[in-house]
């Protein structure tokens, strides 16, 4: 008697010890290597004082290297975002951004954040300071291509 219940103790100790280890175990994926940001760089006010040269020479860049997901205006509809599943904010909304520092939108330029690459050295600092200017002035009337088609019927 007292053996078999030794033995079911030492079962039920073992069915126990199993199903703890099942969830511990899936929980050491990798992957939570991502780069967060700090509250300094958060801070960062934009250093780069914005001129038609240079908003141009983004506007540019972003054609190639933005507009696929975040579309030409900003509007946050590109051709990847179907493909990619992307939920990206609408720029041309002034309210989208708004609770987001100027340091905040060029960390994330820079490092990127989930499905979006960064940019990192490829794009010089100043210029990724410039997207940052580029990407908010979307919220300002007439800022878009479109606006500029769109407001003689308005
Ligand atoms: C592959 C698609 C993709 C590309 C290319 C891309 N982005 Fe993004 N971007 C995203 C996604 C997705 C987010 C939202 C990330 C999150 O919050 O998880 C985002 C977020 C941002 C944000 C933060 C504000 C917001 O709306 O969430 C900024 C600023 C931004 N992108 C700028 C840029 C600029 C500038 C470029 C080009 C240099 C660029 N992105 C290229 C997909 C992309």
């Amino acid at each position: 008697m007292r053996r078999t219940l030794l033995i079911l103790g030492a079962i039920l100790l073992a069915s126990f010890g199993i199903s703890y280890a099942k969830p511990n175990s899936t929980q050491e994926k990798p992957g939570s290597t991502e780069p967060k940001i700090t509250p300094e760089d958060a801070a960062k006010k934009n250093p780069v004082t914005p001129t038609p040269e240079g908003l141009a020479e983004a506007r540019k860049l972003f054609g190639y290297n933005c507009a696929m997901c975040h579309g030409k205006g900003g509007d946050g509809k590109g051709d990847l975002v179907a493909d990619m599943k992307l939920e990206l904010r609408d720029w041309r909304d002034a309210s989208s951004l708004e609770k987001m520092t100027d340091g905040e939108l060029f960390w994330i330029i820079s490092s990127g954040k989930g499905k979006m690459p960064g940019e990192g050295e490829r794009t010089a600092e100043k210029v990724r300071w410039n997207f940052v200017s580029l990407v908010r002035s979307f919220a300002k009337k007439g800022a878009g291509e479109k606006a500029k088609s769109e407001s003689s019927q308005n």
